[in-house]
């Protein structure tokens, strides 16, 4: 059948999501959702929308949910950019803004479905290799391109570049658009949405799927200048313009409301994480430091594939990454609920015993 299929599809290499398996009773560790339900406010809201309206096409401009996400963040309306999903926001970035003569950069390690974008669009790319800690070095990125690009905590080694170096590099890469990927920062990061003013041509996109707990609604954002979220907006009305269904909108709009019970949730986030990695630290394995919802860890001499296999038998998934071979001795831990990473830690340390 794939006599049918067009070039492009031929060419693509599409990008392998983290495994959702059917399986009951597993403790799932492998895709970074929370580990706890999203806001009471926001199951309200959801509920309030199940009804006849439904029959109408939801607001094509989401112009509540983007009120909202511009109160937050102290900006207007049209400096706000939703979608389905940040991987949608990201797909339209790449498109509009970042498909150039020059290559686009970003880091050898990251989250991989940037080069299946550039794939998709046909986008030259240059890979900038992390450092031997796994950093990003802004001194690497000071070169010719046709954009930047990276998570802040970068994934899948949830390390942090500071706010400072992000200025540094915005005031050295004026020419081209840096997009900063904010996925993970509300779990130990510091958000540069305000260096937004100061600088036109940075763009940083959120998610709602990790600390809003609302990975199965499929709602990102992205801030920054109007200009450029005029470039994406031409790019979503070329494509759907209707991406954000009637529930994504007001379930969405009601997170963004109830900043009481973000802050306590990624605050038990981030508190777990500091006694898993304590126990982790404690069994051997080494630990990179981490402003994410998990932790990238190694165990000396051990292979990653080989002991996320042996937690596989324990109903335990993580996420191992093959390439590139050097993160191949690593496996990413999501930071689950207290219980669960207490039974992590125990099945680690019969896996780590039993050579
Ligand atoms: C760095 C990074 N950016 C963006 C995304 C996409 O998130 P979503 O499409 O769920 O908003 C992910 C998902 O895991 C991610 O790790």
């Amino acid at each position: 059948m794939s006599g049918y299929w067009s070039k492009v599809v031929h060419g693509l290499t599409p990008y392998v999501p983290g495994e959702q398996p059917k399986l009951p009773n597993l403790v799932k560790l492998n895709t970074n959702e929370s580990p706890y339900g999203p806001s009471r406010k926001v199951l309200e809201a959801l509920r309030a929308e199940v009804g006849d309206t439904l029959r109408l096409y939801p607001d094509p401009g989401s112009d509540k949910l983007r009120a909202a996400i511009a109160k937050r963040h102290g900006l207007k309306p049209e400096q706000v950019f939703v979608g389905n999903g940040s991987d949608e926001v990201l797909a339209h970035v790449f498109l509009g803004l970042l498909k150039h003569d020059a290559p686009v950069l970003f880091p050898d390690i990251t989250y991989s479905f940037y080069p299946v974008y550039c794939g998709l669009y046909d986008i030259h790319y240059q890979q900038v290799p992390l450092n031997p800690a796994f950093e990003i070095d802004v001194a690497d990125y000071l070169r010719p391109n046709g954009g930047i690009i990276f998570p802040n905590p970068n994934a899948p080694t949830g390390r942090l570049l500071a706010l400072q170096e992000i200025e540094r590099l915005l005031k050295a890469n004026t020419s081209s658009v840096v997009v900063i990927d904010e996925a993970y920062v509300d779990f130990g990061g510091v958000s540069c949405v305000p260096l937004i003013k100061q600088h036109p041509q940075l763009l940083v996109t959120h998610t709602l799927s990790k600390s809003h707990a609302l990975a199965g609604l499929r709602v990102g954002y992205a801030t920054g200048h109007p200009g450029l979220i005029e470039a994406l907006n031409r790019v979503k009305d070329s494509f759907n313009s209707y991406p954000l269904d009637r529930f994504a909108q007001a379930g969405a709009a009601a997170a963004m409301e109830d900043d009481a019970y973000f802050d306590a949730m990624c605050r038990k986030v981030i508190d777990s994480k500091a006694r898993l990695v304590a126990d982790m630290q404690g069994l051997g394995f080494e630990v990179l430091p981490s402003a994410a919802n998990f932790i990238f860890v190694r165990f000396p001499g051990r292979d990653g594939a080989d002991i996320a296999a042996k937690l596989r038998e324990r109903s335990i998934i993580v996420r191992h990454f093959r390439h590139p071979p050097r993160i191949s001795p690593f496996m990413r831990i999501t930071i689950g609920t207290d219980e669960q990473c207490a039974g992590l830690v125990e099945a680690l340390r019969d896996i780590v015993a039993a050579k």
